[in-house]
């Protein structure tokens, strides 16, 4: 992925929601671009990092921690994935992204592959890039229900490959893998002896399935880790914790990287995050948010007849990008998904992010925040600005 390009589509939808905001100034911008949480975390997390904070000695150098965070994780993953696993292969990271990045730096060479499905999370594509390794791409998309075929990888591909990156539930198509998927990436990677990392940045927050992990396949803990984080399932974006757990192997080059790349996250932060942990039932609230926002987001596009993939976790609405739509009598083409989310915020103020890496598509977050505006009249309002158009499908 070019993510120079990646950066120029989120410098032009800003550009766009400015020109809007200076056309139109009365009216209200439908922001569901936006990806981050936009509730406050659990009082109790915030009490647990006021506590922590007045405890002696909580300002040194953390490093990679103490055994809190890694026994709140243990717990987590026990609770929540039914994965088993010592507090020894664990250590925590100041979030997801800069979890990737460390492990960019541990195992990529240049001259190194990364096998990455695309559309994806950038951070590992562009530390590849920072190191001179190459990305070979694993596109998902509806002809394979968003699960890449990883027996097309030539055998030349996998011999030069060091990482596989996954992310399920995946940002931003919304599809969940299944152990099944899961247990062939992972015989894979310990076959080629790459290193499997799986982000699980909405791990807990699937609908209509349960929340797997890819740890639950007995070969991953030789050969994979799995990122976890406080950001989304907490409400936390801002407090940067989450944990890195699996092989032994890989936790251990985390860890020594970590250490010369950060000297730790501060204690009463890991503590906060690591209440979260203890108490996996705070996510309750917080995955029943957005299971009933993208319910309703979603009867709200299917009725305005704009095709999408039913979410099955995460937080975020995969819709395709119509060929042509017709407003003011006018049929109109899109080219693209960045054509028809220009169009929805120049004609309509409804803000949507565009994915065209395989396909066309737009992307939905149930993240929206409008206030004085309930979830239903954000979404009334949607169906009333959406329904002065038609839109086509050329299939
Ligand atoms: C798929 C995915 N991974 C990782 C992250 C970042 O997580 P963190 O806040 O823990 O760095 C995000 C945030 O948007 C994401 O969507």
């Amino acid at each position: 992925m070019d993510t120079s390009r990646e950066l120029n589509k989120f410098e032009k939808i800003a550009e766009r929601k400015r020109e809007f905001a200076a056309r139109r100034p009365n009216e209200q911008l439908l922001d569901f671009g936006v990806a981050e949480p936009r509730h406050d975390p659990s009082p109790k997390i915030i009490d647990e990092l006021v506590r922590a904070s007045r405890l002696p000695a909580v300002a040194r150098y953390a490093e990679n921690g103490d055994e809190r965070l890694p026994a709140a994780a243990s717990h987590y993953l026990r609770q929540v994935f039914r994965v088993a696993c010592p507090e020894t292969q664990i250590v925590h990271s100041m979030g997801i992204k800069a979890a990737l990045g460390i492990m960019a730096v541990a195992l990529l060479r240049p001259g190194d592959v990364v096998l990455s499905t695309i559309p994806c999370y950038p951070t590992m594509i562009t530390f590849a890039g920072y190191l001179g390794a190459e990305v070979y791409g694993l596109p998902i998309s509806d002809e394979n229900s968003f699960i890449p075929h990883l027996e097309h990888i030539p055998q030349s591909i996998l011999k030069r490959s060091k990482i596989l990156s996954l992310n399920y539930p995946n940002s931003p198509t919304g599809a969940s893998a299944d152990l099944q998927f899961f247990l062939r990436a992972a015989r894979l990677c310990d076959e080629h002896q790459i290193c499997l990392v799986h982000d699980a940045a909405y791990g807990p927050l699937t609908y209509g399935c349960d929340p797997i992990s890819v740890l639950q396949v007995p070969e991953a803990m030789h050969c994979a880790i799995e990122l976890h984080s406080a950001s989304k399932i907490f409400d936390a974006p801002g407090l940067r914790c989450g944990f890195v757990a699996g092989a032994q192997e890989y936790v251990n080059l985390y860890a020594i990287a970590k250490t010369n790349v950060d000297s730790g996250q501060y204690l009463p932060i890991q503590y906060a995050a690591a209440y979260g942990f203890e108490h996996p039932e705070l996510i309750a609230s917080i995955k029943s948010r957005y299971e009933r926002r993208l319910r309703l987001l979603g009867e709200t596009l299917e009725r305005s007849e704009i095709r999408f993939h039913e979410p099955r976790g995460g937080m975020f609405i995969y819709a395709r990008s119509p060929s042509a739509v017709k407003v003011s009598n006018t049929w109109r083409e899109m080219r693209n998904g960045l054509a028809f989310s220009e169009f929805l915020i120049e004609e309509f103020g409804v803000c949507v992010v565009p994915w065209d890496e395989a396909g066309s598509y737009v992307r939905f977050s149930a993240t929206f925040d409008h206030p004085g505006l309930s979830e239903q009249s954000v979404c009334a309002e949607l169906e009333s600005r959406l329904s002065q158009c038609d839109f086509k499908y050329s299939d």
